[in-house]
């Protein structure tokens, strides 16, 4: 046994030493980039767009020190990494810090623990994302073996999004008038835009394979604003992971991938290697608004392949559902099944059920760039998130500074009214402007239900992401969700239902969520739609200390960013 143990060492060492740092420097600075026939100069991690893989074993630790070189502020996110008793690390500004200036530094200290698969980073400071992003591979711990048959090559593969004005003016603009954000000009794959736009044949992502391999592509949406279909032609896709957690293997012929999400998609390498396909992703859009419909176009070809390269530019297209098919976007997500049976937690502690809105605020004299004059807003329970500014949630909270945040925010609905219905009386269109947070007992075993509305607009879809956890999505359903069941548990999946950390819920309608509240700390949660989560669809979750050591906050980092 001690034997083996110290082999188990020795083994380790060896690892370690080779293969994955534990150590990682992110400067963050401006790079100019020419896309669609434009430059411009945009935020980078190390000069790169999108950033670096970080690799991590489960179970790990490691160290990214930010350096802001930049001329703007920054902080970072691990998008699916628990960070057990440590909040310190999560990343959004103002909520668990503030931000790092231009000219400082700060260094993150990420603690993987249950996460598999795939999970990424991205920086969590206004709309900074859109181009500070990057994937995180996750590895078994030693010879752990996978649930699947071991791919022959990884694949990373990042979905975004890009505008050609520069980022900051977009979002500028959109707060200033109280409209919607300028659509982007094009959306990409790995960074390139695809053929199909404007001077962009050579900024075309290129995916060389040889016949009779497999290959893991482990992709992300990085979008700021739009839920994505996927696929590649002729070729079917097996998940096997998502948002960081196995699942059981589910084959394809195309995907949906909500911002935020990840998923780990298996590849074979089995079609006519004479051919060249196309992979292709565009928008899945609901609701009545202006969105990029264009298509990003990415070539898939065979190694072995005579073809000059010339011809790469006649391939054949993936078939995508249309826009508005909320079928088809929902038929996969809930496709979707944990690996493991029997690990949701059957008794809850307590049921929060919110309402996530589109609203409206009057402005002076109609003056506002939004529907009649008004400004946009979005709310969870009515609530309309208002950050802080000047200190930070976690902060206040530790050194118990009064006066930053309210405690108020409501486990139901302030008001019922039918959710879903066509026409809303007008008055419901305004929320309430707070930052109030959720306070959870430590080891309660929340239920949360949440309720799209269609207010404004008609509804929309929502990518819902929570720090600090994964939770069961144990229902998805459309229309009101039955507030007065006394058991719903009869419409949930109890047995394997996907663990995850974004899940979208449908235009008009709902998702139930269960997480035991095992990890202390002050987590985020909001809509992973950019644009909501300016207009406030957000809440903070506060979960108290346990009793026992191990069940308490981590103290802080002496390097954290000074709030001013
Ligand atoms: Cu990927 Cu708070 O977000
Ligand atoms: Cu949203």
């Amino acid at each position: 046994m001690l034997h083996s143990l110290f082999n188990v060492f020795l083994i380790s060492l060896f690892f370690y030493n080779n293969c994955i740092a534990h150590h990682y420097t992110f400067t963050v600075k401006e790079v100019p980039y020419t896309k669609l026939c434009s430059t411009k100069k945009i935020l980078t991690v190390n000069g790169h767009f999108p950033g670096p893989v970080l690799k991590a074993y489960k179970g790990d630790t490691i160290y990214v020190t930010v350096r802001n070189r930049a001329n703007e502020n920054i902080t970072m996110h691990w998008h699916g990494v628990e960070q057990p008793r440590n909040p310190w690390s999560a990343g959004p500004e103002y909520i668990t810090q503030c931000p790092i200036r231009p000219g400082s530094d700060f260094t993150y200290k990420v603690i993987f623990s249950i996460e598999d698969t795939t999970v990424w980073w991205h920086a969590h400071s206004s709309w900074t994302r859109a181009t500070v992003h990057g994937l995180i591979f996750i590895y078994p711990w030693l010879a752990e073996p996978l649930p699947f048959l071991e791919a022959d090559h990884e694949v990373p593969l990042i979905l975004g999004e890009w505008w050609k004005k520069d980022v900051r003016e977009v979002v500028e603009e959109f707060i200033r008038t109280g409209g919607a954000p300028n659509v982007s000009d094009a959306l990409t794959i790995n960074g390139h835009p695809g053929f199909l736009y404007p001077c962009s044949k050579s900024d075309t992502f290129h995916l060389a394979v040889q016949e009779g391999k497999t290959y893991r592509i482990r992709m992300v949406n990085a979008a700021m604003n739009l839920i994505l279909f996927f696929a590649i032609a002729n070729h079917t896709l097996t998940v096997v992971g998502a948002d960081g957690h196995y699942t059981k293997p589910l084959n394809a012929t195309y995907i949906t991938i909500s911002p935020g999400e990840t998923l780990d998609v298996l590849l074979q390498a089995d079609q006519n290697p004479e051919n060249t396909y196309y992979m292709a992703a565009r928008a899945y859009q609901t609701g009545n608004i202006t969105f990029n419909n264009s298509t990003t176009v990415g070539v898939l070809r065979y190694i072995s392949s005579s073809k000059a390269k010339t011809s790469l530019f006649s391939g054949s297209y993936p078939n995508l559902p249309f826009y508005n098919d909320t079928s088809a976007a929902f038929g996969f997500f809930t496709k979707i099944k944990s690996l493991f049976s029997g690990q949701v937690p059957v008794q809850i502690s307590r049921r929060i059920i919110t309402t996530i809105s589109i609203n409206l605020l009057r402005c002076p004299q109609n003056s506002c760039a939004g529907p009649n004059g008004s400004r946009l807003a979005a709310s969870m329970n009515n609530i309309s998130f208002v950050t802080p500014s000047h200190v930070d949630i976690l902060k206040a909270y530790y050194l118990h500074i009064k006066g930053v945040y309210g405690t108020r925010f409501p486990d139901f609905p302030p008001l019922i009214f039918n959710f879903t219905a066509e026409n809303q009386p007008l008055f419901l269109q305004t929320p309430r402007l707070a930052t109030e947070v959720k306070v959870v007992e430590f080891g309660e075993v929340v239920e949360l239900v949440i309720q799209g509305t269609s207010l404004v607009g008609g509804g929309l879809d929502h990518p819902m992401h929570l720090h600090g956890f994964s939770f069961f999505v144990v229902g998805v359903g459309l229309g009101n969700y039955k507030i007065s069941d006394e058991d719903p548990s009869s419409m949930y999946n109890l047995d394997d239902p996907p663990y995850k950390n974004t899940m979208t819920v449908p235009r008009n309608g709902w998702i139930a969520i269960r997480f035991a509240a095992v990890n202390p700390g002050v987590w985020f949660m909001h809509c992973h739609f950019d644009r909501h989560q300016t207009w406030g669809m957000n809440v903070v979750f506060i979960v108290k200390n346990g009793i026992w050591p191990n069940q308490q906050i981590l103290p802080p980092p002496d390097d954290l960013p000074p709030c001013h």
